[in-house]
């Protein structure tokens, strides 16, 4: 079976505190630290990459990174994230003509791979790449922004993923908290994606407890 595991985004923490801000989320007990990569062309925002990775990588040396490639070319930052020693890389399979190409490129780089869908996007379009994957993000927001309203309608595409690959990590990332983390639980997620939930709370460990004894039942 898969393990609960809770990756809190810093999408909207003070990023001028990123390494802080990162250092905090993982000492209030996170598994993992979610990276939202933003290039203004997949989504009409703008974040950082992985010169930025890098540095925080060179100040937290140990934890589990996993970028979220909201870009329109993940391939052109594979290089760049796997020398940043990004563990998991999670890239949209929309703006890619060569999903399995891709794939294997981040394989051969040395990272996990992630397959990344929005809500408009069925989830069966990632049938033929299932068996290159590590991992399905299916986004509960439109992506771009944090603090969205989590979107309960996606639930059924977590429950089909979870009946059909049991073994798979299946991510949700986008508006998800104490209030709807069961809704995820129950449609068969175990990987948790929480940004403004976790990062604007004055009690970001009990948020991250919370969320993980809820999926772990
Ligand atoms: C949105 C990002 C999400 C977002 C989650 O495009 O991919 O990771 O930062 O933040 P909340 O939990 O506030 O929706
Ligand atoms: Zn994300």
């Amino acid at each position: 079976s898969v393990k609960a595991k809770i990756g809190p985004s810093v999408l909207n923490a003070d990023l001028s505190q990123l390494y802080t801000e990162s250092q905090r989320l993982m000492d209030c007990g996170a598994d993992y630290l979610h990276l939202d990569v933003m290039d203004g062309n997949f989504v009409p925002n703008l974040t950082f990459g992985h010169p930025v990775v890098k540095c925080l990588r060179n100040k937290i040396t140990d934890a589990f990174f996993e970028t979220h490639m909201m870009v329109d070319k993940p391939e052109m930052w594979i290089e760049g994230m796997a020398d940043a020693r990004v563990d998991q890389y999670t890239f949209h399979t929309e703006p890619v003509s060569d999903v399995l190409g891709v794939c294997r490129k981040v394989k051969e780089a040395g990272m996990k791979v992630g397959l990344a869908i929005k809500p408009k996007t069925p989830v069966e379009t990632l049938v033929k790449y299932m068996d290159q994957a590590d991992l399905i993000l299916i986004m509960t927001v439109e992506p771009g922004f944090g603090g969205q309203k989590f979107m309960a309608d996606m639930m059924p595409k977590v429950k089909w993923l979870r009946e059909n690959y049991p073994g798979m990590d299946i991510e949700v990332d986008g508006g998800v908290g104490p209030s709807t983390i069961q809704a995820c639980a129950e449609a068969g997620a175990n990987m948790i994606v929480a940004g403004t939930a976790v990062v604007q709370s004055d009690n970001p460990q009990n948020v991250i407890e919370t969320l993980r004894s809820t999926v772990a039942g």
